[in-house]
């Protein structure tokens, strides 16, 4: 179906910074998707696309089995824009030279702007480009024009605008291409004619037209985790469907304090959004007891998860759809090798595999920036939007060992009295995970004139982009002393604050 607003493609040749070209353009407010190289022609052009991006990637057009596409998308049909190997790709496609650099060049270099055009339109004639290449352009193909050059690369960029194929060896999309910004805008603007048109409310709409001619008149089952991409999903399909759909919220009995009221109050009071709220908290721990291993831990949880789900969408009676939280990285990644397993991350709020609904993943084109956004055109309040990461299994991977009724609020009240503290000292946006982990062990320590032998809690606080990897947060002295004191004197059963200064490699950011 063609599209109704400006479509890019980014296809992709197995770059580090694919996604990162996507989420680029985006921020220019055109829409795009990111495409195997494989795809072809015929297929892409039935959504009728403005323009192609070819990503970079690690190889060499010369190598065997390196990633190509077919010339076809180069003939002058369809704008194109190659990046590094993209660019390479394209010269060695039409006729150029692509050979070895003598070295690698990495970092920064001096571009020297040799044409305007519409790529470089407005820009100083040196500027500051990233570049990240060990083969290079040596003579452009037939048609070309070298627009801009550098010390070590004579062909920095090649440009044959009357086919509107442009190419660029550095890298426009990272911040260390200052002007890259421009550079990609020059392309999307005033080679593809693209408006930019692509907003959060554009998406909405978009959305909300789309669920209600997927979903018809049938009904709709969601699971809600509190997070914000299972909050963002269901006010969307809510706003499309209303009381067609159903959301689930199962108390596991492992969430933070006041979480469950939180979820309560904001979708059945404020959104309005038809919400079943499942008290599981006996049936977890029964299934808990006596179960150390972290990863059994996480089988169980996960298992019994999906048992109260399915009874729950049971009870509620035929239902077509299964909504889900599922994000554009997801989507991509799911294409990719999965790297060696280090901790099996149950999604709960996740699949159940056998429910034998469809599935309906209205943000399954977002980027979690651009879901936050679209949570806060949909008057999400602020505490959805900005409520940090939180473990499928909960607390259980913060109570080391067997979880039991008496931990569990332990950890609650220690993680409450963390929370607090650091919303008090204003830090909340700039440190992506904090809690309290509760450890086995016992230690003595004086209350009064009493001897104490009781459990210490450890504070876990890191600053990260992505939780792939972590550093712990330079908390002020004062914030973790107030942390401490609080939990000694509020919390029975703790006689003892450690702070956790272990960056993510090597540790993890939680502890099981
Ligand atoms: P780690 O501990 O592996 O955590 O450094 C990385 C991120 O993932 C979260 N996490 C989980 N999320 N189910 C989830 O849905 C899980 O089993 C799980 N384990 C860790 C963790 O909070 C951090 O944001």
């Amino acid at each position: 179906m063609p599209e109704k607003r400006d479509l890019i493609f980014v296809v992709d040749f197995g770059g580090q910074y694919t996604q990162l070209i996507a989420r680029r353009i985006r921020e220019l407010k055109v829409y795009c998707e990111i495409v195997p190289s494989t795809a072809s022609w015929a297929e892409l052009r039935k959504r009728s696309p403005r323009g192609l991006i070819f990503s970079g990637g690690p190889a060499s057009v010369y190598a065997p089995g390196a990633p190509r596409c077919g010339s076809e998308l180069l003939q002058g049909e369809i704008p194109v824009l190659g990046i590094c190997y993209g660019m390479q790709l394209m010269a060695y496609l039409l006729g150029g030279k692509v050979s070895r650099g003598e070295r690698r060049e990495y970092g920064p270099a001096r571009l020297t702007l040799l044409r305007e055009d519409f790529l470089f339109r407005g820009l100083p004639r040196e500027i500051s480009v990233w570049m990240s290449h060990g083969d290079l352009v040596e003579t452009p193909p037939p048609g070309f024009l070298i627009a801009a050059t550098t010390d070590q690369t004579r062909v920095a960029a090649m440009f044959d605008p009357s086919r509107h194929l442009y190419g660029v060896q550095f890298h426009p999309e990272v911040h260390h291409t200052p002007q890259g910004r421009e550079i990609l805008a020059g392309f999307l603007y005033n080679v593809c004619g693209c408006r930019g048109d692509w907003t959060p409310a554009s998406f909405i709409t978009e959305q909300v037209e789309e669920i209600r001619r997927i979903v018809g008149k049938e009904k709709v089952i969601g699971a809600l985790s509190g997070g914000v991409d299972s909050a963002v999903a269901a006010t969307l399909a809510h706003k499309a469907v209303g009381d067609q759909l159903t959301c689930i919220f199962v108390d596991h009995g492992l969430l933070r304090k006041e979480e469950r009221n939180e979820v309560e109050k904001t979708f059945r009071k404020e959104l309005g959004i038809r919400t079943v709220v499942v008290d599981a908290r006996k049936r977890f721990l029964e299934k808990l007891k006596g179960v150390g291993d972290p990863e059994e831990k996480r089988r169980v949880i996960g298992h019994e998860f999906i048992r109260v789900f399915e009874e729950e969408a049971a009870r509620l009676g035929e239902a077509g759809f299964l909504l889900q939280g599922t994000l554009y990285p997801d989507v991509i990644e799911s294409g990719s090798q999965t790297a060696a397993v280090i901790k099996t991350h149950h999604n709960v709020g996740g699949l159940p595999a056998d429910l034998k609904l469809r599935l309906l993943e209205p943000l399954r084109w977002l980027f979690k920036d651009e879901v936050r956004q679209v949570g806060l055109e949909l008057g999400l309040p602020e505490a959805i939007i900005w409520r940090q990461p939180f473990p499928g299994p909960g607390l259980a991977v913060r109570i080391l060992g067997e979880v039991t009724g008496e931990k569990l609020e332990v950890v609650q009240e220690a993680d409450l009295i963390v929370r607090d503290e650091i919303r008090r000292a204003g830090l909340e946006r700039e440190i992506w995970q904090f809690f309290a982990v509760l450890l086995p062990v016992r230690s003595v320590g004086v209350m009064g004139d009493e001897r104490t032998y009781a459990h210490p809690i450890v504070i876990r606080a890191v600053t990260s982009e992505d939780a792939m990897t972590a550093d712990w947060a330079r908390l002020p002295s004062g914030v973790l002393a107030r942390i401490s004191s609080r939990i000694v004197n509020e919390v029975p059963g703790v006689n003892r604050v450690l702070y956790d200064i272990t960056s993510k490699p090597p540790a993890t950011i939680e502890w099981e």
